[in-house]
């Protein structure tokens, strides 16, 4: 094949790609009921609303105005659609519905933004003979990726209205009362001490976040994991032994939240009658005490204390996913195959989790179970930059505004985590106190 084929088909993949992603997202948005649009099911973020204006306003401002240097598609709304909230300690918004344009308008934009944007993708635009100022295959990453990673927030949203405000898919199955098979055996896994290749390296193709660059390696000392992610039947422990009112395992910001915020259990936990229930995306269930626990950095963090043990940083969780013990690295915990059915719980297969280790044909080589989906990660690594960082021109804050030494990275990837943010290089973050996200964790003996 010769290399203008290739890179056609390089370009028709990504076209896809493109149109696959605007699917998630429209999709997403039929679950919430259309009086709920107005609502913020989250007090710190935005309303609903924004973000069914943000998606569009985004791809115009980064392809038209940044990457073509075009003028405004709706003077007001590439603006008013443009930022969202990154919400660390602030104050809470305070906007009223009534201050947001209405439905039909917005939908007009859209329909709008998609249609220029299309014409100059496709070539069909008078724009489309402008000249790029950056590749135009980067930017059709970012757009691709940057909507895919709004699936995964505003599933985490979403998750936060009451049932009778969102419809489940036609394809949803439900949860019901999901079966505990018999416990896991909880167990840790001897990892020899060893190097960790992160990030990326620029000299390759692959598209990586301007935080994934530039690819070093980092010696890491032996320590111990766990081989599955700490479970809802093992935090309940932590719940019945008091570990919500033991000061000693929390740092003093972590506690000072949960006793400012009242916080007592994981917020996808609710407590009825003695009973512990799971609010799953569209049903309450009974506590699935073998499915993951999904809670803040703090928690995670108290746990572990409480455990006896730590987090894992960015370094050992990568050496325990991706290295084997010959030395070489996997490009997936299970090999070097794309993901694909069967290995792990994400790719929008499922809104909720499963049983931690149903997914043997994702096994690491050094035995752990579902280090790429089912949830998040947290590691007790700050977001930082690695060496040689360089921040997106067209994006300039994109990660560098989150060096901040409030957030810490998560790795893997949830259940409602794309396809093509599976790559290892894929760097998460949120801030500790932050209880909202399908984040996991696991524990590490040094
Ligand atoms: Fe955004």
């Amino acid at each position: 094949m010769n290399a203008t084929a290739t890179q056609l088909d390089k370009r028709n993949e990504l076209l896809v790609r493109w149109a696959e992603s605007r699917s998630v997202t429209d999709d997403l948005f039929r679950i919430v009921r259309t009086d709920a649009l107005y609502d913020r099911p989250i007090p710190e973020r935005h309303r609903i609303v924004f973000y069914i204006g943000h998606l569009e306003a985004f791809d115009w401002n980064l392809i038209a105005g940044k990457a073509l240097g075009l003028g405004p598609a709706h003077k007001e709304f590439d603006r008013l659609f443009a930022f969202g909230i990154d919400p660390v300690g602030g104050g809470l918004p305070s906007d009223q519905p009534s201050d947001w344009p209405r439905l039909p308008e917005i939908d007009a934009y859209n329909l709008h933004v998609r249609q220029e944007v299309d014409r100059i993708i496709n070539h069909t635009s008078p724009a489309s003979a402008h000249h790029w100022k950056y590749p135009e295959e980067i930017i059709l990453n970012v757009a691709i990726e940057h909507r895919l990673m709004h699936a995964e927030t505003l599933a985490y949203m979403l998750h936060q209205l009451t049932a009778e405000r969102k419809i489940a898919p036609r394809s949803y199955r439900p949860v019901g009362s999901p079966q505990s098979g018999p416990p896991i055996a909880a167990r840790m896994i001897d990892i020899p001490a060893g190097r960790a290749m992160l990030g990326l390296s620029r000299k390759g193709e692959a598209f990586g976040w301007d935080n994934e660059f530039e690819d070093h390696s980092v010696e890491v000392p032996a320590f111990a994991i766990d081989a599955y992610k700490v479970t809802n039947g093992e935090f309940l422990s932590f719940v019945h032994e008091g570990g919500y009112d033991d000061q000693r395992f929390w740092s003093d910001a972590d506690w000072a939240w949960i006793k400012e915020q009242n916080v007592g259990h994981p917020r996808f936990w609710l407590e009825r009658q003695g009973q512990w229930f799971y609010r799953a995306m569209f049903e309450e269930v009974p506590l699935p005490l073998d499915w993951p626990v999904y809670v803040s950095h703090a928690e995670a963090s108290a746990y572990a204390r409480f455990a006896g043990k730590s987090l894992p940083t960015e370094a050992q969780f990568h050496r325990a996913a991706y290295g084997t013990p010959e030395g070489a690295e996997r490009e997936y915990p299970w090999g070097d195959a794309p993901p694909g059915l069967g290995r792990g719980n994400f790719d929008f297969q499922r809104w909720d989790p499963v049983a931690v280790g149903a997914y043997p044909r994702g096994r690491s080589a050094f035995g752990l179970e579902d280090t790429l989906g089912n949830g998040w990660e947290w590691t007790s690594s700050h977001f930082a930059p690695f060496p040689g960082f360089e921040p997106f021109p067209f994006y300039r804050g994109y990660s560098a505004d989150f060096f901040d030494g409030k957030h810490y990275v998560m790795k893997g990837a949830s259940p409602q985590t794309g396809a093509c943010m599976l790559r290892r290089s894929f760097r998460n973050w949120f801030q500790p106190h932050y209880p909202f996200v399908y984040t996991s964790f696991r524990c590490v003996s040094n």
